[in-house]
């Protein structure tokens, strides 16, 4: 997948999702999250296919290792970039996940990259503790589940900014450390709880950056998403 932020597409429709991308070139990387592909199924994934760009389908499968194989083998046809799955679900199942994606991948192309969900960025040390009944902090669990997806076989980790530094020390800078949780100074938190800044992000280390309301819920989404690329690659940009 291409380095551009990821852009969520969290919306309802595909109208909505045609008419947002409008002003958008397809040098964007988009993300099919449950919502959308829920709504609209496969068809939404070639419409934006169609648009040349290139998709990380987030539907964070976590089930049986034998259900989540024959999950990856239908995903793996769709030709999208990206899928994932949460690491919770343990080291044979993301085996299985693996597997499923190699078998579903039509010849003579390129298999989807596959990358583990540690914690959630809306999870915070409070939940980790009295919900999960994990008594290391969430950062000791988020790098636990990153070396069991590394493991495990697949190519990075879901995490917040503030675990990539640490991940990429221990699992190497080519395992890919996706970010959610993007915000500017001046936006809301909303759900999120490890929040960081575009800059943050390469600071630290992640390989690509997932931005949805900074990008979606602005005025004017294309001027935003400028501004996020710029500030996340290192260049000037126009306010
Ligand atoms: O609007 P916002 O930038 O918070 O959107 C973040 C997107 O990233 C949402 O689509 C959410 O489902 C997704 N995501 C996340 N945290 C993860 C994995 C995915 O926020 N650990």
């Amino acid at each position: 997948m291409k380095t551009s932020p990821i852009i969520a597409l969290d919306f309802d429709s595909s109208q909505k999702v045609i008419d947002f991308l409008e002003p958008f070139e397809s040098d964007v990387n988009v993300k099919v999250g449950m919502q959308l592909y829920y709504k609209e199924g496969p068809a939404i994934i070639s419409k934006l296919k169609e648009r040349g760009f290139d998709i990380f389908l987030d539907l964070k499968l976590h089930d049986i290792p034998n259900t989540v194989m024959f999950a990856m083998e239908v995903l793996a046809s769709l030709g999208v970039s990206l899928v994932n799955v949460h690491a919770a679900g343990g080291k044979t199942m993301m085996e299985a996940a693996l597997e499923g994606l190699d078998k579903g991948t039509p010849a003579g192309t390129k298999r989807p990259s596959i990358i583990g969900v540690t914690q959630l960025t809306s999870t915070d040390e409070r939940q980790v503790r009295e919900e999960q009944l994990i008594e290391a902090s969430l950062q000791e669990s988020v790098l636990h589940y990153a070396k069991l997806t590394k493991e495990a076989g697949l190519d990075g980790v879901v995490c917040s900014v503030h675990e990539a530094a640490i991940i990429t020390e221990i699992c190497g800078p080519e395992f890919m450390k996706v970010t959610p949780g993007i915000r500017l100074p001046e936006s809301g938190t909303h759900d999120q709880k490890r929040i960081a800044t575009p800059e943050e992000a390469r600071e630290e280390g992640s390989t690509h950056i997932v931005v949805g309301r900074a990008i979606t819920g602005a005025k004017d989404p294309r001027a935003a998403y400028e501004q996020i690329n710029a500030r996340w690659k290192g260049m000037e940009w126009n306010e």
